[in-house]
């Protein structure tokens, strides 16, 4: 098999260092910065340090807060008007996967023409975009290291994905102690995408050594630090273990792209609006019920990964561990059980099944997957079915 690894964003780690966004930006050559972020963020303070270190280095900036959640394509064209206003030459994000990801689509408009939709899909855009340095607030969607961004169609509900090497920032800062004060659920949601991340990576089918190796240590990371981030809030260690494990977790599904989670979850998110790390934790074990008898050994591995003792037990049984400490994770999590009591209508379960065969990630999931395997997959989350 031929392939590529590829992290071209650099990562700088370490508790405070969000303040010295300046600086890096500075080194970079930037002038005039253009921050996307959103109206929570702001409002929590986070900001501020970030502001005054891009002050400190006299760098200009101008300052665009409406990220939405799953954001719209037509806030990915706002904030493009917004950027052209005035000669910008950095991107800023700061926030969680959706104020990054709308950076990110904003940067590939500012230097290629049309609408942002007309990029779904893979390495479809022509032109590199601006830089854009990203600094998470949560850690969960990996963002600040991927070459993706989802960008939602608000005409259709679709959760479309556009990718492409030059949608990878230049830089990312891992600053623990913006997460320390995320609400419980926000921990929750995001460390369960991050872990969905890191299995769906592990188990692709693309799936390489180097991708791999990344993706299960961060089960392992993740499997040690998300109970007690969670329960625990401001403990230093495990929120900065979970950051990392985030980070790593993107990197890994930056090459190997994801699986059939992440392709209903998007349309879940995309119709009814639901949290994306939510309907990743609900969707998660089904679908790795489902993926067990296509790759049992990886699914030993997992277990193993978050903590289940394996030694001696037959693979069949070692494998099925990995449900249940996804299952007993969610639990612990207060994150429901099936995906009725997140709101979804089984009525809308034709489109639910086209829009998430759509999605690239079906083919690179490790069993073979029909529509008529989505549709058992969504009916099973949806009755709470884990026997089949
Ligand atoms: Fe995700």
């Amino acid at each position: 098999m031929n392939y590529r690894f590829s992290i071209p964003t650099t990562v700088e780690c370490g508790t405070g260092i969000s303040g010295r966004a300046g600086e890096f930006l500075r080194a970079r050559g930037a002038s005039r910065v253009f921050v996307v972020t959103d109206a929570g963020i702001r409002n929590a303070g986070l900001l501020e340090p970030v502001l005054h270190s891009l002050e400190e280095h006299g760098l200009k900036y101008d300052i665009f807060d409406e990220t939405e959640p799953n954001p719209s394509a037509e806030s990915v064209m706002t904030g493009l008007e917004r950027l052209k206003q005035k000669p910008h030459d950095h991107i800023l994000a700061l926030g969680g996967g959706s104020s990054i990801d709308t950076a990110k689509g904003i940067g590939i408009m500012a230097t290629n023409k049309g609408h942002i939709l007309d990029y779904e899909g893979v390495n479809r855009i022509p032109h590199p975009g601006l830089p854009v340095v990203a600094i998470p607030t949560t850690a969960g969607t990996g963002s600040e290291v991927t070459a993706s961004t989802i960008i939602t169609n608000s005409q259709t509900h679709f959760k479309a994905a556009v990718i492409s090497p030059y949608i990878f920032p230049q830089l990312a800062l891992l600053d623990p102690q913006l997460t320390e004060k995320l609400p419980q659920e926000l921990t929750a949601a995001t460390g369960m995408d991050a872990l969905t991340h890191a299995i769906e990576s592990y188990t692709s089918k693309t799936a390489t050594s180097f991708s791999r190796a990344l993706a299960i240590e961060a089960i392992r990371m993740i499997g040690q630090n998300l109970k007690k981030a969670y329960f625990v809030g401001n403990d230093p260690a495990s929120r900065e273990q979970m950051l990392v494990a985030s980070a790593m977790a993107g990197m890994a599904f930056a090459q190997s792209r994801l699986g059939n989670v992440h392709a209903i979850s998007h349309t879940l998110g995309g119709v009814f609006n639901i949290p994306h790390g939510i309907a990743n934790a609900a969707l998660l074990p089904y679908v790795m019920k489902y993926n067990l008898p296509a790759c049992p050994e990886k699914m030993k591995d997992i277990a193993e990964a978050l903590g289940c003792r394996v030694d001696g037990l037959p693979l069949d049984e070692a494998a099925e561990l990995a449900v249940q400490a996804v299952v007993e994770l969610n639990r612990a999590l207060n994150i429901p059980s099936n995906i009725r009591e997140l709101g979804v209508d089984l009525k809308a379960l034709p489109k639910l099944v086209e829009d998430s065969m759509r999605s690239g990630n079906v083919l690179v999931n490790p069993r073979w997957t029909r529509s008529s395997d989505i549709e058992r997959i969504i009916r099973n989350a949806y009755e709470g079915n884990l026997s089949v």
